[in-house]
């Protein structure tokens, strides 16, 4: 026999094998109750899981954290800050070996003179800049369409900012043979 006799309206007539069922509808105030988190559920789903998507759904929060924290990061890896302090003469010499381990020679030449794919990084002359801030962003960000490598995510920052210490401190003004031709702007 089925039992589908839930509630109200259906209840009060229906009579099977002489049981019958009362109407006794749950308390007002509980109904309420549950219809408010029916309706909370939805508000909820609708903003939490972003649909329509507003942004607010946890993937979209976690792009749009993890894209202000890569901003704040970018930022911290292109400061020059602190420089000055590295600019000693252990941080040139790990700049140097980093130079040739980190396969800057491949295209900067044994000595920084530069070769057929990158420029000479010991001279006064620079396509991007001749701050601390612009060799690191460099070296950070690379330029891929020109075949310049970045190097985030494969040096530390102090790798980084001691490459920046080794070309600025040591290459540049160092005029080694065969040095490539000068190209970009002459820093002063
Ligand atoms: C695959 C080749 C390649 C490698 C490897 C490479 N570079 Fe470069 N680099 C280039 C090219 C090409 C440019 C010129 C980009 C341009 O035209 O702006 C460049 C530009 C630069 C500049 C800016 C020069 C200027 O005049 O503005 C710096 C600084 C530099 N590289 C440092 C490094 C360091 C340090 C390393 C090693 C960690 C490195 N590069 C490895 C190809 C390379």
């Amino acid at each position: 026999m089925k039992q589908e006799a839930t509630h109200d309206q259906i209840m009060m007539s229906h009579d099977y094998d002489g049981i019958k069922e009362l109407s006794n509808p749950a308390p007002y105030w509980i109904m309420l109750l549950f219809l408010g988190t029916i309706g909370f559920s939805l508000f909820y789903f609708v903003h939490y899981f972003g649909y329509p998507n507003n942004g607010r759904d946890q993937v979209s929060e976690y792009n749009q954290q993890m894209a202000q924290f890569e901003k704040e990061r970018q930022s911290q890896n292109n400061d020059a800050s602190g420089l000055a302090m590295i600019d000693t003469k252990e941080a040139k010499e790990a700049g140097a070996k980093l130079f040739t381990e980190k396969g800057c020679i491949a295209c900067h030449g044994m000595k920084g003179e530069g070769n057929a794919i990158g420029p000479n990084l010991t001279d006064h002359f620079w396509i991007n800049g001749c701050k601390p801030e612009n060799i690191i962003k460099m070296i950070n960000e690379g330029k891929p369409e020109k075949g310049m490598t970045p190097f985030k995510g494969i040096l530390t920052d102090a790798q980084i900012k001691s490459l920046t210490a080794y070309i600025l401190g040591t290459l540049v003004g160092s005029n080694p043979p065969n040095a490539k031709a000068p190209q970009g702007v002459e820093c002063k």
